[in-house]
C-alpha cells in the first residue's frame, strides 16, 4: 500500500480504530439499527430503499446497491472526494488525535505551505481588524454603522478594514518575517508587471472567510469608494475553493436549530447573524455548488434559501432548490416581497416578522407553481395549458410519493383539472410512457426520445467529469472532428469548452452551469453531485463515451 509511505501502519491502524464506524457513517448518512447492523439510503448512489449497511462488528460498510465498501477511512474519502491519506487526517481530527509529521517529501512541503498560507492569512486578518482603530478608517466605522453593524458583530466576524494604501499589509507582513512572494500565494498581495509588489485589498471593508475548523481561508472585500467591482474577493488558492465553502458555516454549524437558512451576501449572513439567526450562510455570489450542498446536506435535513429577488437571485434560486432536493435536502424557498435581499428585509420589518416569513416559506413545488403563474397568463387557454404543464414537470421531480399525490389533489382542486390528466402529463414529464405512447408501445418515436434524454445525461455526465478533471478534456476533444455531436446545443457548449482549455483557463461546475439553460444546469448539478470522485475518473469518462456514441449510432440506424 503506497499510502504506507505517508504514516507507520500501526498509526494508520490506530487512527482507523479509535473512529467508531457507526459514528463516523451517522455523521453523514441516516442509519437505523436492524439485528447486529445498521441500514441506510447509499450516499454514494441515488436510490429509493436503503442498500447501504454497516457491519459494527466488522467496523465496515457496504452497499448492496452500489457494490461500495471498505473501513472508515474509506467511507471519509469517498465521501468527502479527498485522498486516503487526507481521509487519515481528517479521521485523527475527529477524534483530536495528533499524527506525527508526514515523511513524504512532497507532502511535507505541501503542509508547510499550507500552515504558512494559513498563517499570513491569520496575520492579515488580525491587522484588518486593527485597522479599524486607527483614526484613518473613520468611514469605514461610519459605514458599519450606517449598516447597523455592532461592534460585537464586527469582533465576532473579524470585520476589518483595508486603508486606502499601497502596501501598508505587504510592508506589516514584512515585518512579521513572511515573504513577499508568499503573500502572493496566499492572496492578499499583487505583483506588478514590474515586479513591485502591492496590497490586494485597498479602500474596502474586509470580510474574513473562515472554515468550518476556524480558519481565516480566504477574505471578501467591499468596495468603500468607487473604484473597482463592489467586492473583491481572494483567488483560489492552496487553501481556498470557494466551491467547498459556505461563508458563516463555522458559526451555524453549532446551531440548535433544525434547519439552515442559505442566503447569497455576506451582508446577509451577517444581518441575520446579529439578529440572532444563528442558523444564516451564504454562497458568496456563486451559484450552489455541488460540494456546498453536500455540506448543507451534512449539516441539516432542512433548508431554507433566502436569495435576492432579483432574477438572478431567483434563478440561482431554483438551481440550488433542485440540486438540494436531488439530495433528498428539505428546501422551501423564503419570499422577501418588495425587499431586495434578507438584509434588507429585516432592517426594515424587523426580526419577527422575518421568522415569520421563514416559517411561511413555500416549499418547491409550490415556489414554481408561483413563479409558472407570474409568467403566464391562466385565464387563457393556452397559458393554463403551459402553466400546468411547467407545474406537471415541477411534481414530476419530486420523489416521495404521498407528496406528490397530494400535490395532485391540491394542483387539480385549485385549477380545476382533472387529477388523471394531471397525471397523464406528469408521467410524460418523469420519462415514462404517456397513454397513447404505452399503446403504440415500441414505436420508433418512444425509442428517439429515449435516447436522447440519455444523450443529454451522458454528454452532461461527460462535462461533470472533466470539471472534475480537466485534463480528461483530450478524451473527448476527437468528438467536433469526426462530427460525434449530437446536437447544436452539444455542439455550442463543446465550442465553449474547448475555447477555455485552449486558452488554459479552468472548467468548473459554477462556470459550465452558468452557460446551460436553467433545466439542462439542475440535470448538470445533479449528476456532477452524484458523480463519484474517488472512482477512477478516466474509466468513468470512457465508457459515457463509449454509451454516447453507441446511443448516436442507433439513433443513425432508426432514422
Ligand atoms: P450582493 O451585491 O447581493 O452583496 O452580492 P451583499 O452582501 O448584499 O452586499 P451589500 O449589501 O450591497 O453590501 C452577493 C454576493 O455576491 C458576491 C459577494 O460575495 C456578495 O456578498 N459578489 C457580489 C462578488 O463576489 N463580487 C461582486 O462584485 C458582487
Ligand atoms: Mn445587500
Amino acid at each position: 500500500m503506497a499510502e504506507g509511505y505517508y504514516y507507520p501502519e500501526e498509526i494508520i491502524e490506530e487512527v482507523i480504530g479509535r473512529n467508531d464506524i457507526v459514528d463516523v457513517v451517522s455523521d453523514y448518512v441516516k442509519i437505523k439499527r436492524k439485528g447486529k447492523d445498521y441500514f441506510g439510503l447509499c450516499p454514494f448512489h441515488s436510490e429509493k430503499t436503503p442498500s447501504f449497511s454497516v457491519v459494527p462488528a466488522k467496523q465496515i460498510f457496504y452497499c448492496f446497491g452500489c457494490g461500495k465498501g471498505g473501513n472508515a477511512a474509506t467511507f471519509i474519502k469517498n465521501i468527502e472526494n479527498i485522498d486516503y491519506i487526507d481521509s487519515i487526517k481528517y479521521l485523527a481530527d475527529r477524534v483530536a488525535m495528533v499524527l506525527p509529521e508526514s515523511n513524504n517529501p512532497g507532502e511535507l512541503k505541501k503542509q508547510q505551505k499550507m500552515k504558512r498560507l494559513l498563517a499570513i492569512n491569520h496575520e492579515t486578518a488580525k491587522f484588518y481588524y486593527q485597522q479599524l482603530k486607527t483614526q484613518e478608517s473613520m468611514e469605514a466605522r461610519q459605514y458599519f454603522k450606517m449598516r447597523g453593524v455592532t461592534v460585537e458583530t464586527i469582533k465576532r466576524f473579524g470585520l476589518g478594514y483595508a486603508q486606502n494604501q499601497w502596501n501598508l499589509l505587504t510592508m506589516h507582513l514584512l515585518s512579521k518575517g513572511f515573504k513577499e512572494r508568499e503573500m502572493v500565494d496566499a492572496g492578499v498581495v499583487l505583483r506588478s508587471n514590474k515586479g513591485a509588489y502591492y496590497d490586494r485589498f485597498r479602500n474596502r471593508i474586509i470580510f474574513p472567510i473562515i472554515d468550518i475548523r476556524n480558519r481565516v481561508i480566504a477574505f471578501g472585500g467591499r468596495r468603500l469608494g468607487e473604484d473597482g467591482p463592489k467586492y473583491l474577493n481572494s483567488p483560489e488558492t492552496l487553501i481556498y475553493n470557494k466551491r467547498r465553502h459556505l461563508y458563516g458555516m463555522n458559526i451555524a454549524k453549532n446551531t440548535k436549530n433544525s434547519f439552515l437558512i442559505l442566503v447569497e451576501g455576506y451582508m446577509d449572513c451577517i444581518s441575520l447573524q446579529q439578529a440572532g439567526i444563528d442558523y444564516a450562510v451564504a454562497t458568496l455570489g456563486t451559484a450552489l455548488t455541488s460540494m456546498q450542498a453536500k455540506l448543507l446536506k451534512k449539516n441539516t435535513s432542512e433548508v431554507i434559501i433566502a436569495y435576492d429577488s432579483d432574477t438572478a437571485g431567483q434563478k440561482a434560486t431554483i438551481r440550488g432548490l433542485d440540486l438540494l432536493a436531488k439530495m433528498s435536502c428539505n428546501v422551501k424557498v423564503l419570499q422577501l416581497q418588495e425587499y431586495k435581499d434578507p438584509d434588507e428585509y429585516i432592517k426594515n420589518k424587523g426580526e419577527k416578522q422575518f421568522l415569520k416569513q421563514v416559517e411561511d416559506a413555500l416549499p418547491l413545488v409550490e415556489y414554481k407553481a408561483l413563479l409558472l403563474g407570474k409568467q403566464f397568463n391562466v385565464e387563457t387557454n393556452d397559458g393554463r395549458i403551459k402553466f400546468l404543464n411547467g407545474v406537471a414537470k415541477a411534481i414530476a421531480q419530486v420523489s416521495n410519493a404521498m407528496e406528490k399525490e397530494l400535490y395532485i389533489k391540491r394542483v387539480s382542486m385549485k385549477y380545476d383539472i382533472s387529477e388523471n390528466s394531471l397525471q397523464i402529463e406528469i408521467k410524460k414529464q418523469s420519462g415514462e410512457m404517456t397513454v397513447e405512447e404505452a399503446e403504440k408501445e415500441k414505436t420508433l418515436n418512444v425509442k428517439l426520445v429515449k435516447s436522447n434524454n440519455m444523450l443529454e445525461q451522458d454528454f452532461l455526465s461527460m462535462i461533470a467529469i472533466i470539471c472534475v478533471e480537466n485534463s480528461l478534456f483530450t478524451y473527448i476533444q476527437q468528438f467536433e472532428s469526426i462530427g460525434f455531436l449530437s446536437s447544436e446545443k452539444h455542439k455550442k457548449l463543446f465550442q465553449e469548452i474547448s475555447d477555455r482549455v485552449n486558452n488554459e483557463k479552468r472548467i468548473d461546475e459554477t462556470m459550465i452551469s452558468s452557460i446551460l439553460e436553467e433545466e439542462d444546469a439542475a440535470l448538470f448539478s445533479g449528476l456532477a453531485a452524484s458523480l463519484e470522485t474517488s472512482n477512477d475518473l478516466r474509466k468513468a469518462l470512457i465508457e459515457k463515451i463509449n454509451r454516447y456514441k453507441m446511443t448516436i449510432t442507433k439513433k443513425t440506424l432508426m432514422n
